[in-house]
């Protein structure tokens, strides 16, 4: 039976490595939760072929299938609701939720982000521009963050947050993939966390 599980959807634009991540997890740490939805603005992504390979339903929303922003927001949360959604995690979703997405989900929507929050976010921080910027500013360490989504860009209270050294030598690459290694571990640690803070 899966009715007592916390059902969680994943936001994905790209690769979709911290939902693979995410996915494993819940196996392995048997947290009480599943993974039953991936929505993206993609149709095609590493994430979307993922869930498909594992049965896990798809949902392609952008706002350039509806007439208007108010309808687009309430396809999602149309979409949201008919999979009984409790939790959404952000991971690599490249795009704002809609506020009228983010306040049907109060405390129940996290999202990951490269950096040691509050710096290095915002708008068009993202991706390989938060370790561009983080070497052009000569920061020593790094990190990742994972916080709770409000109207935002990335403001909403901090749930856990893991540094990364920055290495002499590094590229924003070599500097992405540290801190995406990091990222595999911390997202799946945050939402043991909430899992926990939602039982208490
Ligand atoms: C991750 O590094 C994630 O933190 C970042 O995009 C990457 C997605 O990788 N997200 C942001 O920059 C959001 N501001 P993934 O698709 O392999 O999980």
């Amino acid at each position: 039976m899966t009715t007592n599980k916390t059902r969680i959807a994943v936001f994905c634009s790209g690769n979709g490595s911290n939902f693979k991540a995410l996915f494993q997890a819940i196996r392995n740490k048997q947290l009480p939760a599943e993974i039953v939805l991936c929505l993206s603005n993609r149709a095609q992504c590493g994430a979307m072929e993922f869930a498909e390979q594992n049965s896990i339903a798809t949902a392609h929303i952008t706002e350039k299938q509806f007439a208007s922003f108010d309808e687009f927001t309430l396809a999602m949360v149309k979409r949201l609701k008919e999979h009984h959604i409790d939790i959404i995690l952000l991971a690599g979703y490249m795009r704002k939720v809609p506020d009228a997405v983010v306040s049907e989900f109060p405390g129940k929507m996290l999202n990951i982000h490269p950096a040691l929050l509050p710096k290095f976010g915002g708008e068009g921080m993202y991706g390989i521009h938060v370790h561009t910027a983080v070497l052009e500013a000569g920061e020593t360490e790094t990190g990742a963050t994972v916080h709770f989504v409000n109207e935002e860009y990335d403001k909403g209270e901090i749930l856990l947050q893991r540094t990364v050294p920055v290495l002499p030598d590094d590229t924003p690459e070599t500097l992405a993939a540290r801190v995406l290694a990091c990222e595999h571990a911390l997202y799946p640690d945050a939402l043991e966390k909430l899992l926990t803070l939602q039982k208490s």
